[in-house]
C-alpha cells in the first residue's frame, strides 16, 4: 500500500489521491476544532504522502483554515515545507451575515485571491478555483480574470466549482480550465450523467467533494447519534428521518464488505470514490491527525469485481437517495 499520485489536466502538477480538505480545521460547521489539532493533521499528511491541501477564501469568518496553514508549513520562513506542498483555494463566495454570498466580479475575485495569498504568506498558489459562479455577473467575466491572475503567475493553473456543462463550456472559453470540483460520493452521482464525461473529454481533472458525505460515510457515527445544536449536519436531508435509516443500513452493508477485505468503511468508500473512471482525487476533510490517517490508507490497493458488485447491489437495495442540492 502507499499513496497514489495524479496529475491534473496537462498541467504537470502531481497530488495524491487523497486530498486534505481544510473546511473543517476552521471550525464554522464541524465543532472542536482546536489550532493544535488542526496542525498536526496537516504534519500528518507529510507522513502519509498527501501533498495536496484543498481551502478557500471563505472556510473561516477571517480566513482562519488560509492562515493555519500558513501556520503548519511555516510558509514564507526558513525552513519552510510550503513548496512540499500543492496549494488549492477558491474565491468568488464569502460570509455575510452567516450566510454564504456570491460575488463573481472580477475586482472582487483579485481582491479576495490576493488576501488568501497574503493569509497563505506565499507569492502564488498551483491551484485558483472559482468557488461558484455567480448568478448576476457571467460566468465568462469571472472566467477573464482568473485568466488574468494565471497569466501573471498568481496561480499556476485554475480550476471551477460547482457548475454545470454549460458554465464549464463558457468559463473554457476564456480562461483554459484544469480542475472541476464537485459533490461526489456514493449516494450523490450526478455528475457521471454529464459534468464528469465533458471532463473526461476535455482532459480535466475531476477532485470530488463529500466523499465521506460530510462524516455519514466514514462509518464512525451510530444510529442514536445527536448532533450539537451547531453542527450543520442536523439540517440535512440525509441525517434525517428515513433518509438517515437507509444510509445506516448501507454502512451496515458496506461495514461487512470492508471487514472482508480488512479495511474500514472509510476507506473502502474512499478506495472506490478515486477508482472511479475520471476521478483525480478525494477531497477528505478531517481536523484531526487520526482521520486523514484513516483516508489516506485508501489509496494504494484495489477492491476486487466481487467486491465491487456487492457495493452495487447495497446501493441498489438503499435506492434513490433524496439529497439537496449543493450549495
Ligand atoms: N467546492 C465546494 O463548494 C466545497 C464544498 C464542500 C467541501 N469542499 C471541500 O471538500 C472537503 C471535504 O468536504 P467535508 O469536509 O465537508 O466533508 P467530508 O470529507 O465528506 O467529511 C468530513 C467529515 O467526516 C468526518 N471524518 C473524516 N474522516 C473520518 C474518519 N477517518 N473517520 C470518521 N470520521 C471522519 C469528520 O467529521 P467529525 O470530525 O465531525 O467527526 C469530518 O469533518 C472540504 O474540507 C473542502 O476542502 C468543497
Amino acid at each position: 500500500m502507499g499513496m497514489e499520485y495524479r496529475t491534473l489536466g496537462d498541467s504537470g502538477i502531481e497530488i495524491s489521491a487523497v486530498t486534505l480538505g481544510c473546511w473543517p480545521l476552521a471550525g464554522m460547521t464541524s465543532p472542536g476544532a482546536t489550532d493544535e489539532n488542526g496542525i498536526a493533521t496537516i504534519n500528518e499528511c507529510f507522513e502519509l504522502g498527501v501533498n495536496h491541501l484543498d481551502t478557500a477564501y471563505m472556510y473561516g469568518a477571517e480566513g482562519e483554515s488560509e492562515l493555519l496553514i500558513a501556520r503548519a508549513l511555516k510558509s514564507g520562513r526558513k525552513g519552510s515545507r510550503r513548496d512540499e506542498m500543492v496549494i488549492a483555494t477558491k474565491g468568488g463566495l464569502h460570509w455575510e451575515g452567516g450566510e454564504r454570498g456570491p460575488d463573481g466580479r472580477p475586482e472582487t475575485l483579485r481582491r479576495e485571491c490576493e488576501e488568501s495569498l497574503r493569509r497563505l504568506a506565499t507569492d502564488r498558489v498551483e491551484l485558483y478555483y472559482l468557488h461558484a459562479p455567480d448568478p448576476k455577473v457571467p460566468v465568462a467575466e469571472s472566467a477573464g480574470e482568473l485568466k488574468r491572475l494565471l497569466d501573471e503567475g498568481k496561480a499556476r493553473a485554475i480550476g471551477v466549482s460547482n457548475v454545470g456543462v454549460a458554465q464549464l463550456e463558457a468559463f473554457n472559453a476564456e480562461c483554459p480550465i484544469t480542475a472541476y470540483q464537485p459533490p461526489y460520493n456514493m449516494l450523490q452521482r450526478e455528475i457521471e450523467a454529464d459534468t464528469l464525461p465533458w471532463c473526461r473529454e476535455h482532459n480535466v481533472a475531476v477532485l470530488v467533494y463529500w466523499p465521506l458525505l460530510k462524516g455519514l460515510l466514514a462509518g464512525s457515527i451510530t444510529r442514536d447519534t445527536v448532533f450539537a445544536e451547531t453542527d450543520s449536519r442536523r439540517k440535512y436531508r440525509m441525517f434525517l428521518g428515513q433518509e438517515w435509516e437507509k444510509n445506516h443500513d448501507l454502512v451496515d452493508e458496506l461495514r461487512s464488505i470492508a471487514s472482508e477485505c480488512g479495511h474500514t468503511v472509510a476507506e473502502l468508500v474512499v478506495n472506490w470514490t478515486i477508482n472511479r473512471p475520471g476521478i483525480s482525487s478525494a477531497l477528505c476533510g478531517a481536523k484531526r491527525p487520526e482521520q486523514i490517517r484513516e483516508t489516506a490508507a485508501a489509496a494504494g490497493w484495489k477492491l476486487s469485481s466481487r467486491q465491487l458488485a456487492k457495493i452495487d447491489a447495497a446501493l441498489e437495495r438503499r435506492g434513490k437517495p433524496d439529497v439537496e442540492p449543493p450549495v
